[in-house]
């Protein structure tokens, strides 16, 4: 038989170019049946990695609320497209610690190459709906009333609300808190502490525990706080912070907003306090290995400060946060072990300074007394750094986000139990021997 020769040959050829199509088709309907939707494949991923954050307004976690919700398909589905490029890129979920520490901190957020894909093949192919029932997603703090900690045994509201005023820009104000009742009269061991902005205008907020006489820099007197994109301080069972009988409570608050003519709001931000209910063997501590002398030249694109500290007794890390402003690039935790090992506690990469994380240990971090801490911090002062509000200007020490800062925050505990006795500050410094800045 030849077609060829046959009239209809060109006819024919169509034909099969059309089965050849519906073979396609049928091949793609097929697969059509293991194409990623919404219900089947992305909204289980929303639940577990996005919706902490990405949730309607009104609930909002340590100021991580994100601009927009996806806990519907109609919330999601607009969104395909940038959710893919997003994770693509590693933006989200936020998270900045570099790859090699996958696994070690309990509050990571991360996805595997699966899931990633999974958000990509979702967009690729039209970001199905599935079938089934749209029901929204949980979310898992709402039964709190927006705590992520659970039901507070306490919450401590600022006593009347705070006016900030139109003019402000930058306003740091400290506040005295009355201390509830069930403070006032016992020591009490605080198992988990959550914070709620009251305005849009808190940037950051800290909250203090003043022994009589006592001062904010004392060691141990922060009780925690929030900045942007931190999360609920939870302690692991058996440890948990101390509250001195006979302590005050001070708030300090750093306000920040655009200046102007009706910008002025009012706030009462607040905190949350869940008390342990085991017995507790570990006093965690809240300290810092820090430095103040630092100096960073205009344009530096690559400038580093370090400082140090030996701890005397077995300790155990129960999490690490780097903190510094607009010019951080990144940072580093290394411990070095009395038999000379090393180990990189904490890399971040690409610090950025709209999340700050605390990065807490999945199981408490032993270190063994005579262990080297030392934390080295880099800035871009360059105009490189797109956020960089002045790359002409030498950078020194000081609270407005304008200048810098560099503070390596731990919370640690005395590794024996029992044993409450503070450390003491974090001062032994060796200025000379890990200083690029020229420290004395
Ligand atoms: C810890 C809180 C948090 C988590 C978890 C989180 N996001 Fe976000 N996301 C934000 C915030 C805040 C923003 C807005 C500011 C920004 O872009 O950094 C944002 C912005 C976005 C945007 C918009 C980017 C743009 O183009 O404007 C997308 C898309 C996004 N997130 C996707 C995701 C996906 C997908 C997940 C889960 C895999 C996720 N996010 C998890 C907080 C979070």
């Amino acid at each position: 038989m030849s077609r060829q020769s046959h009239p209809t040959s060109s006819f024919s050829f169509v034909a099969l170019g059309v089965v050849t199509l519906l073979g396609v088709l049928a091949t793609s309907a097929s697969a059509a049946d293991a194409e990623v939707t919404y219900l089947d494949d992305l909204k289980p991923l929303l639940s577990e990695h996005c919706t902490t954050c990405h949730r309607p307004a009104g609930l909002n976690l340590g100021g991580m609320v994100a601009p927009m919700p996806f806990t519907t398909y109609a919330e999601a589905r607009p969104w395909a497209r940038a959710m893919a490029r997003m994770v693509e890129s590693g933006d989200m979920p936020p998270w900045h610690a570099s790859a090699e520490h996958r696994g070690q901190f309990r509050n990571e957020r991360s996805l595997t190459d699966a899931e990633v894909e999974t958000f990509v093949e979702w967009a690729k192919s039209g970001a199905a709906r599935g079938d089934g029932d749209d029901s929204p997603i949980i979310l898992a703090s709402t039964s709190h009333d927006g705590w992520s900690i659970g039901e507070p045994d306490l919450v401590i509201v600022m006593p009347e609300p705070f006016l900030v005023g139109d003019d402000v820009e930058d306003l740091y104000v400290d506040i005295e808190v009355p201390v509830p009742e069930e403070l006032a009269n016992s020591d009490r061991w605080i198992q988990a502490l959550e914070f709620k902005a009251g305005s849009s205008a808190v940037h950051h907020m800290i909250a203090y525990s003043l022994a009589p006489g006592g001062s904010k820099i004392d060691p141990g007197a922060m009780m925690g706080g929030i900045a942007p994109g931190t999360d609920a301080d939870r302690f692991p069972e058996g440890y948990a912070r101390l509250w001195e009988k006979g302590s005050s409570i001070l708030f300090e608050l750093h306000y920040h907003k655009e200046p102007g003519q009706g910008s002025a709001v009012e706030d009462q931000s607040m905190m949350a306090i869940k008390f342990a209910d085991t017995p507790v063997r570990h006093r965690v501590m809240n300290d810092n290995i820090s430095r103040y002398d630092f100096q960073i030249p205009p344009g530096a694109a690559s400038h580093e400060v370090s400082a140090a500290y030996t701890f005397e007794k077995d300790v155990e890390l129960i999490s690490l946060s780097p903190h510094m402003h607009l010019r951080g690039s990144s940072a580093k935790y290394m411990a070095t072990y009395p038999d000379g090992r090393s180990e990189m506690l904490l890399y971040v990469p690409r610090y950025d300074f709209n999340w700050q994380t605390s990065y807490f240990y999945d199981e408490p971090k032993r270190l063994p007394a005579g262990t080297r801490v030392e934390v080295v911090m880099e800035y871009d002062n360059s105009a490189d750094n797109p956020a960089n509000p002045d790359p002409s200007i030498a950078v020194t020490y000081g609270e407005p986000t304008t200048d810098e800062m560099m503070n390596g925050f731990l919370n640690f505990t005395n590794a024996a139990p029992d044993d409450f006795e503070m450390e003491g500050p974090l001062t032994d410094i060796d200025w000379t021997a890990f200083s690029s800045s020229g420290a004395p």
